[in-house]
């Protein structure tokens, strides 16, 4: 708008000008990043998802993924635009059922000017219409859908979102999902929470998932394949889905006999972590052993059939179900938090060697500590802020565990039980930092644990051998 000097009669467009609401008038993009400092252009700013429904059609054969992905939001800003993160070819974005403008830009970012600008505290709306091949599409030079001669599969963290549904991708940013998938028949569609129904049209069946608690983007997954699907209840009456590709070969024996003690395990962990969270449970081994990785993907966890090369492993299954706890119930606020996810589902597998009369906690904190001499760059990585380039380090898992450990030893049985049990509702289906942890652990146990967790968490250096555990608490 031109400046000018008020004629006669313009007082009356003025304040017609002043009709416009403030917020409109102030609106700017949001954000390209939420604020994460390992990953700044990771997630966006100005709006909250609070539910994602995909209605996709993938084709094997072609790697081909194409459909919809509507988003329910709430902005938290006056928005002239907004981002999403994705990777995927779009054709079609609607804000509102009215057709925006976009574009992308950087590594994996998808700019959405709406026709309107957005106010602050509304609902939105937004479809976006897309389709591609994910094996062919690249940020940062990596590829986190696994391609299977029989499909494809959303697993990756901290990023695997990108390949298969735009998101505000970041934990910071749960929601609810709807997740419908159409397959050739012969092939299934797995994803997370439970199944509300299948059918079946002109060589199609569609798979409608549903995940009804709140579940950050990296914990959504998606696998299609030719799986055996196995269903029961766990002793708690938790109803258990689980899919094996048909493919998994010399394997097969050796992940159906860890994986199908799903129900078993998560039953016991609520001894130690509380009720389970979610009204769903399960696990599936797709055809990949391209990575060697599993992943606690909310209510059904994803397993390589790399991890049954050598025979059963419950242990894996005791991590990735211990994250549903430690990690999708109680998400980390950034990702320098990955401690809370790591060493706590670490700590739960020395929890069940204990039970499996495999050694105790403490001889195996005993026996980590020792084989790591103090030159060994194993204590140069800080688990408490281990940086992006080592989330993942060893040292995250086993310094995290021996953390554990160290605190148990300081605050005692009875109080650090309470804490492990307690954690999972103080910050039900939210998300918390370290720090939130120190703070709650002090508060249940009413000692200062300041000392202790820098020590253990924050310094590169290995920390001098812990105190004997006192058989009096
Ligand atoms: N949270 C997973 C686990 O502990 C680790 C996933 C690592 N991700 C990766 N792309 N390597 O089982
Ligand atoms: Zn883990």
């Amino acid at each position: 708008m031109h400046r000018r000097i008020l004629a006669p009669g313009a007082l009356a467009a003025a304040s017609l000008l002043l009709a416009i609401p403030a917020s409109a008038a102030s609106s700017a993009p949001g954000a390209p990043g939420i604020g994460d400092p390992y990953y700044p252009a990771y997630g966006n700013g100005g709006y909250d998802v609070s539910h994602y429904d995909l209605r996709l059609r993938y084709q094997p054969a072609t790697d081909r993924l194409e459909g919809t992905t509507t988003l329910l939001a709430r902005t938290t800003e006056d928005l002239s635009r907004f981002n999403l993160d994705f990777l995927l070819d779009v054709s079609e974005v609607r804000v509102n059922g009215a057709k925006a403008s976009f574009t992308t830009s950087g590594e994996h970012e998808l700019e959405i000017t709406p026709k309107t600008p957005l106010a602050k505290g509304t609902a939105v709306t937004v479809v976006v219409r897309y389709s591609g091949v994910p094996s062919t599409k690249e940020a940062y030079g990596f590829n986190a859908w696994l391609r299977t001669p029989d499909g494809g599969v959303a697993a990756g963290e901290p990023e695997g979102a990108w390949w298969w549904f735009p998101s505000n991708d970041h934990p910071l940013d749960k929601a609810t999902f709807d997740v419908s998938v159409q397959v050739p028949d012969g092939h299934q569609a797995i994803s997370n929470g439970t199944l509300q129904s299948t059918s079946s049209r002109a060589g199609w069946t569609r798979y409608n998932w549903r995940s009804n608690k709140p579940q950050t983007t990296y914990l959504a997954t998606l696998a299609v394949g030719r799986f055996d699907v196995t269903t029961g209840t766990s002793e708690s009456g938790i109803p258990v889905i689980n899919a094996y590709s048909k493919d998994l070969g010399d394997s097969d024996g050796a992940a159906r006999a860890s994986v199908e003690r799903t129900g078993e395990v998560a039953d016991w962990l609520t001894e130690y972590f509380g009720p389970y969270p979610y009204n769903a449970l399960g696990g599936y081994v797709p055809n990949t052993p391209q990575v060697g990785y599993a992943l606690e993907t909310q209510t059904r966890p994803f397993y390589s059939p790399r991890q049954f090369a050598n025979g059963s492993n419950v242990s894996v299954v005791v991590h990735e179900l211990a994250h549903q706890w430690y990690g999708d119930e109680v998400s980390v606020e950034h990702w320098k938090d990955i401690w809370i996810n790591e060493g706590f589902a670490r700590y739960a597998q020395w929890l069940w060697s204990e039970h499996e009369g495999e050694g105790t906690t403490q001889e195996i904190a005993d026996y980590v500590y020792a084989s790591r001499p103090a030159d060994d760059p194993f204590w140069t990585v800080k688990p408490g802020d281990p940086g992006p380039e080592n989330q993942f380090h060893i040292s995250v898992y086993d310094r995290g565990a021996l953390a554990v450990q160290a605190l148990r030893n300081e605050v005692g049985d009875a109080a650090f039980f309470a804490i492990l049990k307690g954690w999972p509702t103080e910050y039900a289906h939210g998300n918390a930092s370290v720090g939130d942890f120190q703070r709650y652990a002090e508060e249940v146990s009413g000692q200062p644990l300041a000392g202790l967790f820098d020590t253990w968490l924050f310094q590169p250096v290995k920390p001098a051998a812990p105190a004997a555990r006192s058989a009096s608490i």
